[in-house]
């Protein structure tokens, strides 16, 4: 279970923004994977009035129909896994919910039927499922956006016009990630065959995507990479959940907790990147982005979930002394942030825009995190390899 602090649930405390919206077409969904996260997406589509959620998927017997029993989801379809639903539906769209290593098989098996797909994050596990992934996007015409809704953030839109608007001039130099001091979760989110990736997917990708997406996705060249387990594997620090003891957990652990990198990308910028779930430390640094004009400080608390945790400061100069100005935080107005990464899906299957988070880009958050685990494998500094898509 992802760590309940992350707020997302939350989010749907926060007024819903009344919009007109044209109901004449409404959209056939079905959800696969009724975990956890699939929560946040049936809540949203129960309150799009041009949605309708015809059918939901999950592996385990009975799951998708208590699911939809406990929000009230009347007249759905059911099916064991996301190859019947797909093969008996006629669908616009599907949320992709499952576990990391049950990411890319659904989305393909989604896109060669002609369905777009909204995908919750990471991406993959792997940069070769993303590129296989993306094969089937290309070939299909359909929409594919990968579930990051800190891109929904106002603060986070303010880190790419802050960059944009040349305040910092070129970027050389960036650090980022962090961490909780004991975070880790549990049920699918510790084994290799269902995580996959640990911190460095569960958190890891939102902190790479912060930075990546304000500088516009460079494409990473090579990595040195290195995850440990120290606190998921130890009983004293596993975290026990409904099945499990603490003891049970720390022997099921088989992915990291804790991940760093050293990242070079194109235009010749570094990056400079640490994760983690569990550690004896409350932090290890905010993120900060150099230019040679200017620098931007984001304060460190939830930077790992993509969240900007309070106010910025800009280092720069000013009449030729050195100055620094305060970007205070901005309210997120309206819907909460997951609801608008939905509308946003929804409205893009609608009335055909591009993909609100596209695959092309979240491909690179994939090679490096996919890059860290392999170099970390072999002990020093590797050539990220993307193939042709
Ligand atoms: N965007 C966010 O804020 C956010 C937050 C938490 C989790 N997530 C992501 O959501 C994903 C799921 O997380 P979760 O906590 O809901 O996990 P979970 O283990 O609670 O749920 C996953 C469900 O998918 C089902 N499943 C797996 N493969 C399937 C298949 N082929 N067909 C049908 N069902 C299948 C499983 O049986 C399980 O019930 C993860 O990739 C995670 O990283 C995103």
């Amino acid at each position: 279970m992802a760590n309940k602090s992350d707020a997302v649930l939350s989010q749907f405390t926060q007024q819903v923004e009344e919009e007109a919206v044209d109901t004449s077409r409404k959209i056939k969904v079905g959800i696969i994977g009724t975990g956890w996260i699939a929560e946040s997406h049936i809540l949203c589509y129960k309150n799009m009035p041009d949605v309708e959620v015809v059918a939901a998927a999950d592996l385990i017997p009975g799951k998708a129909e208590a699911f939809m029993k406990k929000f009230g989801v009347d007249g759905v379809r059911f099916y064991p896994d996301h190859k019947s639903m797909l093969d008996n539906e006629e669908l616009d769209a599907v949320s992709v919910c499952t576990y990391n290593t049950q990411h890319a098989a659904p989305t393909i098996y989604a896109l060669n039927k002609g369905v777009n797909v909204l995908l919750e994050k990471p991406f993959t596990v792997t940069t070769e499922e993303a590129v296989e992934v993306m094969r089937a996007e290309k070939k299909s015409g359909k929409i594919l956006s990968i579930g990051f809704q800190p891109r929904m953030d106002e603060n986070m839109k303010m880190i790419k016009k802050i960059v944009e608007s040349g305040e910092l001039g070129e970027i050389y130099y960036i650090q980022t990630g962090g961490g909780r001091r004991r975070g880790i979760p549990n049920s699918t989110f510790i084994e290799k065959s269902t995580g996959g990736i640990g911190a460095l997917g569960d958190i890891g990708c939102y902190s790479l995507d912060m930075v990546l997406n304000a500088i516009g996705y460079p494409k990473p060249l090579t990595v040195s990479g290195y995850t440990s387990n120290f606190f998921g594997t130890n009983p004293l620090y596993a975290t026990p959940d409904a099945h499990h003891t603490a003891a049970e957990n720390a022997a099921r652990f088989s992915v990291d907790d804790f991940a760093a990198a050293f990242i070079r990308l194109e235009g010749g910028i570094i990056l400079d990147f640490r994760i983690s779930w569990a550690m004896h430390l409350d932090t290890p640094g905010d993120t900060v982005i150099l230019g040679k004009k200017g620098a931007l400080r984001i304060p460190s608390t939830d930077c790992w979930n993509g969240t900007v945790g309070g106010p910025m400061t800009l280092y720069h100069d000013l009449a030729g002394e050195r100055a620094q100005t305060t970007v205070p935080i901005i309210e997120n107005k309206g819907a909460g942030l997951f609801e608008k990464k939905i509308r946003s899906f929804v409205d893009a299957v609608k009335y055909g825009l591009p993909a609100p988070v596209p695959s092309s880009q979240i491909l690179y958050n994939q090679a490096i995190i996919d890059g860290i685990c392999k170099s970390a494998e072999v002990g020093h500094e590797i050539q990220i390899e993307i193939p042709e898509i």
